[in-house]
């Protein structure tokens, strides 16, 4: 089989929509074996030569018609097989085996119990943290498997056939969670599959300059760009491949950023000696684009197809750029999976760079996107080998719609309700649970936010409440939660105003107190809860992850975070200060 960019993959992984499908190609490319995705119903004939295969998670049930299936003969290749959640399921339906689904939903962390000595547990046998995220579960094992661990909640947690070289595992080895994962992927792949390593990402830059010659031909190449990691290291390989007379970048300034976001930016760019980057001021246009929208996906459309709109006029405009052009995007791996963009993923949210604008230039052939096969972290190696800075390279990431998916609206205003375990708050925001979007509201506790065991309490109530997506503990407030209620509220230049500050605030002191770098991300968001007089809520979000795909959230201390919330309240309209004590799944990152 062969590859149009990397090596010959050792590895394919069957993707049948799980969100977590390109998670596990990342981790063993970082085990140093190149892999690549392919649709789950590949026909075996296709998968000839390699030397292993993985089915990935996903958001279907084996048993539902038109579920995501697998070509049955790729089990008897003589390739190792690796299913993963959905996919030890299918493997499980496909051989004899029986699937049901589980008496309850199993999402976030789990013990398992294995005292196996199958060579997937070689070295890691013993209790162990897993991360899970299913509710169907194999009820009974197909003939020639034995069962390798379990859960308390879920019997049949992970199952193997040594002789077919045939595994199972219901939990995620390739989330961070999973705390021997690593060393699990790494059995398969080296004991059980005898893949050999052949992939760096350190190595790649001069693939990709080749690659990025080969698709622009002689066309030079614009971009937009946000002085994010991503677009920043495409811009960079473009610029070595193509020299800088054929290489343009330009940053719109959307009104939708952060406090002093167009400075860095300027300094960025000219310490890469690209020339000035020029600045469009487009402040206006993406105000009236968003003015009344309160939907997420709507407003992430509206986004998406303004940077088109100000992009296409400033390119017609000739003003740029003059001859044949073609976009360029920082366009990563997760990027195009949440958008929906590999085969089977539900879609979870609309990314900036997918929308209908950008589609028509894909159509065209006319959109280059260097980082297209890479995800983040190897997005960081390239740019060290690159050799820009560091305080780039460390930046947290932020969302291409910027600060309007953190500005939450309301389209009509709705009273607080007193549950047993706190406030059912009527502003709803995403979640991805079981792989499917979800778009509810959030459960209010009253709880200070360092509450010992707090957050493994919200991952209970989660599962146990079935309306919510999202626990929120309150860190002060000006009025009681009684006295609060949700206000209608759209995007506007005073409420963007008011999250710039609230952020801003946010991001000196975590600066200062070097808690920065004790989180991967940390959106801070405004929602329109509080009263007349102070009509929105600040709520802190600081997440760990690894790639964003999964996240925890993290504890703050609580000098800190009592600093921090005095400051807050200090700002004008702002009501009340929430922690968000959610991980992914089952909420997303952002709200919105
Ligand atoms: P979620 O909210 O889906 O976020 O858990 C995962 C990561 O993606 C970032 N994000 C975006 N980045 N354009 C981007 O460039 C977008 O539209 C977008 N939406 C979410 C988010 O900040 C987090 O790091």
């Amino acid at each position: 089989m062969t590859s149009e960019a990397g090596p010959p993959p050792q590895v394919v992984v069957l993707d049948t929509g799980g969100q977590y499908c390109h998670l596990i190609t990342r981790k063993i490319r970082e085990l140093g074996v190149y892999s690549e995705i392919r649709n789950s119903d590949t026909p075996a004939g296709a998968l000839n030569g390699v030397r292993a295969i993985v089915i990935s998670g996903g958001p279907a049930s084996v048993y539902e018609e038109g579920s995501p299936q697998v070509d049955p003969a790729i089990f008897s290749l003589g390739a190792a097989v690796l299913g993963i959640c959905y996919g030890q399921q299918l493997m499980a339906q496909h051989l004899g085996g029986d699937v049901r689904p589980g008496d309850h939903g199993e999402y976030g962390l789990a013990w398992l119990e294995t005292n196996s000595d199958a060579p997937l547990f070689r070295g890691i046998a013993g209790r162990q943290q897993i991360w899970m995220s299913h509710r169907d579960t194999v009820a009974v094992l197909p003939e020639g498997f034995e069962l390798l661990g379990s859960t308390e909640t879920c019997p049949v947690a992970s199952i193997g056939d040594r002789a077919r070289r045939l595994y199972g595992v219901q939990f995620h080895p390739e989330v961070v969670h999973t705390e021997r994962g690593r060393q699990l992927l790494s059995n398969f792949l080296f004991d059980i599959a005898d893949c050999e390593q052949d992939w760096s990402p350190r190595d790649q830059a001069a693939r990709i300059e080749d690659e990025i010659r080969r698709t622009a031909g002689d066309r030079n190449v614009f971009f937009f760009v946000s002085g994010g990691v991503d677009s920043t290291v495409a811009f960079t390989l473009c610029l070595r491949a193509l020299g800088p007379r054929r290489v343009r970048g330009l940053y719109v300034d959307t009104g939708l950023m952060r406090e002093g976001e167009t400075e860095f930016v300027r300094g960025v760019f000219e310490s890469l000696a690209a020339g000035v980057v020029a600045v469009e001021h487009a402040e206006e246009r993406f105000l009236n684009a968003l003015a009344g929208e309160t939907d997420p996906e709507i407003k992430r459309h509206a986004i998406g197809e303004m940077f088109v709109t100000v992009q296409e006029d400033l390119l017609e405009s000739g003003h740029y750029l003059e001859g044949n052009w073609i976009l360029g995007q920082g366009t990563i791996y997760p990027d195009t999976i949440e958008s929906g963009g590999s085969a089977k993923a539900d879609l979870i949210k609309t990314h900036h760079n997918r929308v209908a604008g950008i589609q028509k230039l894909i159509e065209q052939n006319r959109i280059i996107e260097p980082l297209h096969l890479l995800y983040k972290d190897e997005v960081r190696e390239v740019g060290a080998e690159l050799g820009l800075h560091a305080e780039l390279l460390a930046r947290h990431p932020f969302p291409g719609p910027g600060l309007a998916i953190r500005c939450l609206c309301a389209a009509e205003a709705g009273r607080l309700e007193l549950l047993e375990d706190g406030w059912l708050v009527p502003v709803r925001s995403v979640g991805v649970q079981g792989d499917s979007r979800t778009y509810r509201p959030v459960l209010l506790v009253e709880d200070p936010p360092s509450t010992p065991g707090l957050q493994m309490r919200a991952t209970k109530l989660i599962n146990s409440i079935s309306g919510i997506n999202r626990v929120v503990a309150r860190a002060g407030a000006h009025s009681p939660v009684a006295a609060m209620s949700v206000h209608p509220a759209a995007i506007t230049a005073a409420r963007l105003e008011r999250l710039r500050r609230a952020d801003g605030l946010v991001r000196r002191m975590c600066h200062e107190s070097g808690f920065e770098q004790k989180v991967w991300q940390f959106p801070v968001i405004l929602i329109p809860l509080g009263t007349p007089e102070r009509p929105d809520t600040v709520v802190l979000r600081p997440i760990d992850s690894v790639d964003g795909m999964t996240a925890q959230s993290v504890v703050m201390p609580e000098n800190l975070l009592s600093e921090m919330t005095a400051a807050l309240l200090g700002i004008e309209g702002v009501n009340a200060v929430l922690y968000d004590l959610t991980h992914k799944p089952p909420g997303t990152i952002e709200w919105e």
